[in-house]
């Protein structure tokens, strides 16, 4: 009988060895021999045959040999799963493993713009500051003397929001009115942000970026907003360019002129520019006749597609991976 014990120890073992331990093949020992045809079982049936002082002395026998092949596969089932959690483990932890690959992001292309644009202003002694995105029509248009109705108004094609007098600001020209409420004159601020207008194709899209750049000073004029704009440009985009200054209108501006440049054999628009007007210094409570301002609007994502040459606006907002892995860090 002692015999059965060794055999079925036998068989773990050798499961074990073949590494072939797992639940099922134990579940298959146990039925082999505590079973209900197992040699253990017909021994017990076979009690019945005997003499009642023999049967007690063989249930007894029966009954150790039971309790040992419960823990021989007892111990079976643990050792399997042992084995399972050390395999799990040093798979785990197998530092010769090869990595799985990461994919490498990179920052966006207006992200890229954004940060040279802070530091060229910041090294030319601007201070660089933000204003709210959603505004009300007194800092988006009547603080810069558009008047009442004036048809330049719906030129800018505003986002109106449900709540009254609250809007999308349709240039970041609105960052002026709070700096100049807050800020003591003489200043230079440089005001990067995101702007809104119903307008939609190659190049318009409803979100864009703007960069306004104002400075307020007793003596500053016409000749140093030219100069200081296409310098800007010219440190952004890294190259000399061909340009020419359009007189134009905005009226918080005067007089007001547009930068164009040769793009290819193309003028592109590119910002707009000016003295600020005595109504808008006056309504921020700027005494007109000590100081004077000068002030001008580009466009980002204009200055963006012209040093990356891309000829859709469109695509810096799609956010294709292909599109933007082209831009890495070092650019
Ligand atoms: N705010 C104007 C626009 O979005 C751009 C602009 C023009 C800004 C002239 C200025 C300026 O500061 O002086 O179209």
């Amino acid at each position: 009988m002692n015999n059965l014990l060794q055999l079925c120890q036998e068989e773990v073992d050798a499961l074990h060895t073949a590494g072939n331990l797992t639940p099922h093949t134990i579940d298959q020992v146990k039925s082999k021999y505590l079973g209900k045809q197992s040699e253990l079982s017909k021994q017990y049936q076979g009690m019945r045959d005997l003499a009642p002082d023999q049967r007690k002395d063989a249930g007894k026998q029966l009954n150790i040999v039971r309790q040992g092949l419960e823990s021989i596969i007892k111990e079976a089932y643990i050792l399997a799963e042992q084995t399972e959690i050390n395999a799990e483990l040093a798979q785990a932890l197998d530092v010769t493993a090869k990595g799985r690959p990461l994919p490498e992001g990179s920052l966006h292309p207006l992200t890229h713009a954004y940060n040279e644009i802070n530091k060229i202003f910041t090294q030319m002694g601007f201070s660089v500051v933000t204003g709210p995105e959603v505004e009300d029509a007194y800092h988006n248009f009547y603080a810069l003397n558009f008047p009442e109705n004036h048809p330049a108004i719906t030129m800018h094609d505003t986002f109106h929001l449900t709540e009254e007098d609250r809007l999308l600001r349709t240039h970041t020209s609105t960052v002026q009115v709070h700096a100049m409420k807050k800020l003591q004159a003489p200043f230079r601020i440089a005001t990067p942000g995101r702007v809104y207008r119903c307008d939609h194709d190659a190049t318009h899209s409803p979100m864009f970026n703007q960069v306004e750049c104002m400075v307020v000073s007793e003596n500053c004029s016409f000749a140093n907003v030219k100069w200081l704009l296409l310098k800007f440009c010219e440190t952004y985009l890294g190259k000399e360019l061909a340009y020419r200054f359009r007189p134009s209108f905005f009226p918080f501006t005067e007089p007001s002129a547009e930068l164009d440049i040769k793009w290819g054999d193309q003028w592109m628009e590119l910002a707009g520019c000016g003295m600020v007007h005595p109504n808008v210094l006056k309504e921020a409570g700027i005494d007109h006749n000590k100081y004077r301002g000068f002030a001008f609007g580009v466009g980002i994502d204009r200055l963006a597609m012209l040093k990356y040459n891309i000829s859709d606006l469109r695509v810096l907002y799609e956010n294709h991976v292909e599109f933007l892995k082209q831009f890495n860090a070092s650019l």
